[in-house]
């Protein structure tokens, strides 16, 4: 009986996680986040650290193999003095983003916010002395936008980040390391995000992928996932979970992300899992770069981020726009100049991409389409298009310009014809709003 006892104590104490997280049932209020979430259908992506100092992006540290235990110097300099998180945040919300994701930590290991956990960051390791994301998270709190934290599993720096993965091979760390101490050092960081800044929206994962040599199946044990997403939504229940591993999402995640990919696409080749029926969420850049670049001038226009967001709506999934910051504090001004662009065309024709689903057309030749209610929103894309001719899931009983001007059409027995007005030169996207019966 005792060693019966013992025996049902051992394993309580090494599988209940793992196996509650399988039948992961999401609380109301991560339910009614998740609607949010997904009515948001824009946000700002922000990869801001000390890296941003060495103006390569964010990988440099890996990419040079900086030493781990000259990587930290950097802290030493950083005094970003123009730092304003009101600026960002008026800037951010004139754009029509509907929330903000910033790097909380990413693979360098650098806290961007005051940790007991470790002092190696921006409050205890720098002269600035600030803590950036309690500046933004009371911003938003101000603004009425919303916050949510990257976090990065993944780790270059720590000597405890052991066995390593596929990255940071080059930074000189002793070969050994006690695992568990790091997974605990994690849990401890995500409490503090999740208990000192107010509501956080989501915790936005990275790094998993390091190991992907590894089978899919061991990824959580390996990472402590389940632990993790359990923790996080004890401690805000309706915290959206997300993880950037590339894999179809496990138990305990509340969206899937895909990087720099249109879901369903896979141009850039991190995107060859399966869609999910969680909500969706696509990241991209603005120039090629997440960290602050220097030389990267490759910045897409206004217009081709604008199309970029309506073709990522009409795949029912949101747009996480990113944006470096520069190391003194401000956004690049072809960002800024990008982010009143898309403001201004949002603001005319947000009706047809917030609060949106995926369209019935799918992607034709001549564009896509959203859905709301009884609603669709026909975004024709090509400019040439003078009529068009498609199929709906009903019958139509009124299309017009967003602005209410009548459009003629003509229904068939299976197919609906469109005539188009002229459009001006400058028509990033011309929108048809059909009243189905
Ligand atoms: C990749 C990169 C990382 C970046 C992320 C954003 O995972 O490793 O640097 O933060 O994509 O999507």
């Amino acid at each position: 009986m005792k060693n019966i006892v013992l025996l049902l104590l051992v394993l309580a104490a090494f599988c209940p996680r793992a196996a509650a997280q399988t039948d992961y049932v999401p609380s109301e209020a991560n339910l009614e986040a998740r609607e949010s979430f997904s009515r948001d259908r824009f946000g700002i992506f922000i990869h801001w650290g000390i890296y941003s100092m060495l103006g390569q992006g964010e990988w440099v540290m890996q990419n040079k193999n900086i030493d781990y235990q000259e990587y930290p110097r950097l802290a030493d300099g950083f005094f970003p003095s123009k730092f304003d998180a009101g600026e960002w945040v008026s800037a951010i919300k004139a754009s029509g983003a509907r929330y903000i994701t910033i790097t909380s930590r990413h693979h360098d290991g650098f806290s961007m916010f005051k940790s007991a956990a470790s002092s190696y960051n921006v409050v205890d390791a720098t002269p600035f002395g600030r803590d950036v994301i309690g500046e933004l998270a009371a911003e938003c709190a101000n603004q009425g936008i919303k916050l949510h934290l990257y976090y990065s599993h993944l780790d270059w720096g720590r000597t405890d980040f052991y066995p390593r993965g596929r990255t940071g091979l080059g930074t000189g760390r002793p070969d050994g390391g006690e695992w568990r101490h790091y997974l605990d050092f994690m849990n401890t960081q995500l409490t503090e995000l999740l208990t000192s800044y107010g509501p956080i929206g989501a915790i936005w994962f990275d790094g998993v992928w390091d190991m992907d040599a590894r089978p899919r199946e061991d990824q959580p044990q390996i990472w402590n996932l389940y632990e993790q997403y359990e923790l996080i939504h004890s401690l805000q229940p309706a915290c959206l979970v997300g993880n950037n591993h590339h894999l179809l999402p496990f138990g305990g995640e509340d969206i899937q992300i895909f990087e720099r990919d249109i879901p369903g696409r896979n141009d850039y080749g991190l995107s060859g899992q399966e869609i999910s029926q969680l909500p969706l969420e696509t990241c991209q850049t603005m120039n090629r770069s997440w960290g602050y670049n220097i030389t990267d001038r490759q910045y897409k226009s206004s217009d081709e981020l604008i199309r970029y967001l309506v073709m990522t709506a009409a795949k029912g999934a949101n747009l996480l726009l990113n944006i470096g910051p520069r190391p003194d504090g401000t956004l690049p001004e072809e960002a800024l100049e990008r982010l009143r662009a898309i403001g201004s065309w949002l603001e005319a024709n947000g009706e047809s991409i917030y609060g949106t689903l995926a369209g019935p057309t799918g992607e034709q030749s001549w564009g896509v389409s959203t859905r709301k209610g009884d609603f669709v929103y026909l975004h024709v894309l090509d400019s040439e298009a003078g009529s068009i001719q498609l199929s709906l899931p009903g019958k139509v009983s009124a299309a017009t310009l967003l602005d209410g001007t009548p459009l003629r059409y003509r229904q068939k027995a299976d197919s609906l014809e469109l005539q188009l007005p002229e459009r001006e030169a400058s028509c990033i996207d011309l929108i048809v709003k059909v009243k189905l019966k």
